[in-house]
């Protein structure tokens, strides 16, 4: 991995993970895309539509990067609202950035989902091989992605690799429309007003993590070496399991008058109610060494002390 090219750059993942990676590679071989404009240049971006796979063919070629890191998606909360335009988007945008890494033979990471997961899958310790029957469009892409993924491996050798996320809790860029975006939105709240009104309900636990572990999941799968790779694609990986209440109670340690109410959205925890409680990240331990550095209550004080400063 010497040259990357990011597609979805200016999201709440992309934004974080491509200075990150020009820290480590140089800036000059990191290549920013997004269907939006930069506001602010610190190196190389290029505008990319992911539907239209020959701009995004000509823009890798053109770059002659050896890596390509496809995160332009829509997230799980908005896909339930314009269900066929996520399928576009995911399923067209995935396969198109799938066939770029196959003409010009690059590695290619993607992130899949706790999403990927339904109803009738385990809800504890969600194993890494087990059912996957999601109730949700953004599911149902993930779940088609992760085989996609598998695929081209197995029939075209190209080297895929990827994680299932849980939700991603960050303070640089707000997220895009997920149904765990609530964990982000309680901590400016606290700051902001000391008290936060939840859209998902008590007692519902769902997997987290914090911006920081994310991204060095996303360096060490992609530098791990690939003899090592049984599954490749999807690997689970877990820091946070957590309910809202968790979370205020973490935050009432730095500010104790903070309050939580809650007016709950029916979509939302809906989703939510058909996702994990905790999944096992034990294959992606064994295979390439994860392991998260932060629990609820580090990531509180972080994201705490962060967003305060701004
Ligand atoms: N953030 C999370 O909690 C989370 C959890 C699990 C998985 N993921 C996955 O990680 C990936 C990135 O997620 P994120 O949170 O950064 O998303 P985000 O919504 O914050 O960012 C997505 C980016 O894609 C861009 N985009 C939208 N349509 C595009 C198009 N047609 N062409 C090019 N770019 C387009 C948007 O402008 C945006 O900058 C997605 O695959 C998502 O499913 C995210």
């Amino acid at each position: 991995m010497k040259k990357i090219l990011v597609t979805g750059a200016l999201g709440q993942i992309g934004s974080e993970l491509v200075t990150k990676l020009r820290k480590t590679y140089g800036t000059e071989n990191v290549i920013g895309t997004d269907i939006k404009k930069q506001e602010k240049n610190d190196g190389p971006f290029e505008i990319v539509d992911v539907t239209d796979g020959d701009r995004l063919f000509s823009v890798a070629k053109e770059h002659q990067v050896d890596t390509i890191m496809h995160l332009a998606a829509l997230l799980s909360a908005k896909a339930e609202i314009i269900p066929k335009m996520a399928w576009d988007l995911n399923m067209g945008g995935l396969i198109n950035a799938l066939e770029v890494a196959r003409e010009l033979n690059l590695q290619f990471f993607t992130p899949s989902s706790i999403g990927a997961f339904g109803p009738s899958t385990p809800k504890d310790h969600t194993p890494q091989d087990t059912i996957q029957r999601p109730t949700t469009m953004y599911g149902v892409n993930k779940v088609a992605g992760e085989l996609l993924c598998d695929y081209y491996y197995h029939r075209f050798g190209v080297d895929t690799r990827g994680v299932r996320y849980p939700g991603l809790i960050s303070h640089v860029t707000l997220p895009g429309g997920g149904t765990t975006d609530y964990a982000v939105e309680i901590y400016y709240e606290a700051i902001n007003n000391k008290a936060y009104t939840s859209y998902i309900a008590e007692h519902t636990y769902m997997d987290m993590m914090y911006m920081p572990d994310a991204l060095n999941a996303i360096m060490q799968l992609m530098e791990a070496n690939p003899d090592n790779l049984k599954h490749r694609n999807a690997f689970n990986i877990s820091a946070i399991s957590a309910a809202p209440e968790d979370f205020a109670k973490e935050i009432r340690k730095h500010i104790p008058e903070f309050t939580l109410s809650y007016d709950v959205d029916p979509v939302r925890q809906n989703i939510a109610e058909s996702w994990p409680n905790s999944l096992d990240s034990s294959a992606a331990a064994d295979e390439w060494g994860f392991k998260a550095e932060y629990d609820i209550g580090r990531m509180t004080e972080d994201m705490l002390e962060k967003i305060a400063g701004k």
